[in-house]
């Protein structure tokens, strides 16, 4: 790739090398582009013809009832079918799948697709013999090992819904979401290592079942090998049912209808407690499969590495999902990047031959302040192309990431992209010239405007809310058990249009730049939280009346939670207070919630109606000007 400046762009801009032109799999970005937008329906049934079917569509997008879609009506389809099934047929049924390493990289264990079956077969099997059914929901909680790829591969064979919990959450959240899933059946494991140090999970789904009645049966993996409490009737180790006759069958996997939903996720919305984003069989299955072939132009001498954790969306569909779907071999690396040296992430692409690597903005700007001679250490040669996620990313992060991992030659893919979308929505292909920062255009089939309050277009580089236009095929379906509330938080402010939640701008070569969430959503870390969660967990402490949680920028993480408390009578401020306080988050939420800074206060600023102005806190908290105040209280 190489940098020049082109007199219709403003600023850097980067250009594709020949070889990455020549390996492209999309070389012609434009006419795809213009096809895509001319027949939208047809553009995303070729993809799917791509796919195997049990049973092919009636209608590929069912506009009838807006804003609830529904894509490739009428057919059955299994993801899994897809994800493995299909691949068994061909040479890939001894390709690697998934290739897993340790934390403390001691350990490797490595998975053909036709290995993968066996494994997933089981696990389905050990899942129906709990007594799960298709539709009932089985809550994941586990921390990066190849038993959580299986277990969400195992639910999604038989039609069972899965929802995982990410396993850096503590018991609160992972109580709330087992109760409002109503999930049968819990899948765990007895511990998972955070740097050198051993989370226990499974203690963590004792004490949430307490307030669980709708769990029957909990399977515990073993990974950390400690003793943990096992009730009896309720609680299995994974590997005694293992043994048992049921377990080593074959299991068909189930035709499910096309908008039969795949799975559930929780995620932080602008209200109240976080809500589940419904994906479906066909549509997502077709929406990752074509995002990832374009984007990370996947082939298969490649070796996938997307560096998240499963538990988030990008793990969903970028770990699990899309590179399965496109018969990839996928790295999966227990540990952080820093653990226990800060070279660890670049020791395992040396190691693996990771030829396409995928991260976050936050986990670059940690690792640029080690110095470039971590990543010098090693052989990163088998590098092609990069990917950033979850965030803006600063353009000395980029430049950065590009020079020193990338070797000033591998294009980086900037996707924005959101738990609702469930694929890329804004993001280049290979050859698309960079702008670092910029996410560069829509994907194929989808348009974005940028508008004001009244609805209007903005001028380019002005700022404003970022709508997407069309539907895709990987959109959510819904909130789960919620349908009104997925029409009044996504398509009322613009009727007919997707609202992102996002502020951004666009350039005159209509380039997109995000800004960051208008809405009370919150990303630590590229991780994404609610203020309502936070609050909540600070009122939960007895010293504490009310609060206010806001996201300030943060050098690394992006955005770091400052909370405001007023305190109850007889509670006084003090620094160890302060302490308690941040460490009951973190007990509460999970660590990546603990805030960076509590401040006491006398007063909340709120609307005559009792709101709090979150916004006039963080004007305050910045020194800027505080905008239109005239609904503030007294
Ligand atoms: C933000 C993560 C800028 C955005 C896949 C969005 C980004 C929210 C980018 C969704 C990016 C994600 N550039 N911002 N490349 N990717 N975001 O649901 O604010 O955890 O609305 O999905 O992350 O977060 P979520």
């Amino acid at each position: 790739m190489s940098q020049r400046k082109s007199s219709e762009m403003e600023g850097e801009v980067f250009y594709p090398s020949q070889s990455v032109i020549d390996q492209a799999i999309v070389k012609d970005w434009d006419s795809l582009a213009l096809k895509a937008s001319q027949d939208l329906a047809g553009f995303w049934e070729e993809q799917a013809e791509e796919l195997d079917w049990f049973q092919k569509w009636e209608t590929v997008l069912d506009d009838s009832n807006k804003p609830f879609y529904k894509w490739f009506s009428g057919a059955r389809v299994n993801i899994v079918h897809n994800c493995i099934d299909r691949h068994l047929k061909t040479f890939r049924k001894n390709k690697l799948a998934l290739i897993w390493e340790s934390e403390d990289g001691k350990l490797e264990r490595t998975f053909s697709y036709f290995s993968i079956n066996r494994e997933v077969s089981r696990m389905a099997n050990i899942i129906k013999a709990m007594g799960v059914v298709k539709g009932d929901r089985v809550t994941i909680y586990m921390g990066r090992i190849p038993e959580i790829v299986f277990a969400m591969l195992a639910c999604a064979k038989i039609g069972a819904i899965h929802s995982v919990v990410f396993g850096g959450f503590s018991m609160d959240a992972l109580q709330g979401r087992i109760e409002d899933s109503q999930s049968k059946l819990i899948i765990t494991c007895d511990g998972s290592y955070q740097n050198g140090k051993v989370v226990e999970l499974k203690r963590i789904v004792d004490e949430a079942m307490k307030g669980c009645p709708s769990a029957e049966n909990v399977i515990v993996v073993r990974r950390v090998g400690q003793d943990v409490p096992m009730e009896a009737g309720r609680d299995h180790w994974y590997h005694d049912l293992c043994s048992l006759p049921i377990a080593n069958g074959k299991c068909p996997t189930e035709a499910m209808d096309s908008e039969d939903p795949l799975f559930i996720l929780y995620t932080s919305g602008s209200t109240g407690k976080p809500k589940a984003i419904l994906h479906t069989h066909g549509g997502y299955m077709v929406g990752t499969y074509t995002t990832l072939k374009y984007v990370f132009d996947l082939k298969d001498d490649d070796r996938w590495w997307c560096a998240a954790d499963p538990g988030w969306i990008t793990g969903h569909s970028y770990i699990v999902y899309g590179p399965m779907l496109n018969g990839a071999t996928t790295f999966l690396f227990e540990g952080g990047p820093t653990y226990p040296y800060p070279n660890r992430w670049w020791q395992c692409i040396e190691r693996y031959g990771i030829s396409v690597f995928y991260t976050a903005p936050t986990a670059i700007r940690g690792l640029m302040r080690f110095g470039e001679a971590w990543p010098n250490k090693h052989d990163l040669s088998s590098l092609r192309l990069l990917g950033s996620v979850g965030e803006p990313i600063n353009p000395e992060a980029w430049r950065w990431y590009y020079r020193v991992i990338g070797k000033d030659h591998c294009p980086i893919m900037d996707t924005w992209w959101q738990t609702e979308t469930g694929m890329f929505m804004i993001t280049p292909t290979p050859t698309v010239p960079l702008k670092p920062g910029s996410g560069t255009r829509p994907f194929f089939g989808q348009e974005a405007e940028i508008l004001n309050d009244e609805g209007e277009q903005v001028a380019d580089g002005e700022e404003g809310y970022l709508v997407l236009l069309n539907p895709w095929p990987a959109m959510l379906r819904g909130i789960y058990g919620d349908p009104d509330r997925y029409v009044k938080q996504y398509w009322s402010k613009y009727p007919g249009k997707y609202m992102t939640g996002d502020s951004a701008k666009r350039d005159k070569d209509g380039y997109f730049w995000i800004i960051g969430r208008v809405d009370d959503v919150i990303k630590v870390s590229g991780h994404r939280l609610g203020t309502a969660e936070v609050e909540s967990a600070l009122v939960s402490h007895e010293a504490v009346a009310e609060a206010a949680a806001i996201g300030l920028p943060h050098e690394i993480k992006g955005q770091a939670i400052h909370v405001f408390c007023l305190l109850r009578k007889g509670f006084s401020p003090s620094a160890e207070l302060a302490e308690t306080l941040r460490q009951h988050v973190a007990t509460h939420m999970g660590p990546i919630a603990r805030p960076e800074e509590v401040t006491f206060v006398d007063k909340l600023p709120k609307t005559r109606s009792g709101k709090i102005m979150r916004r006039v806190l963080k004007a305050r908290a910045q020194g800027l000007p505080e905008g239109d105040i005239s609904t503030l209280e007294e």
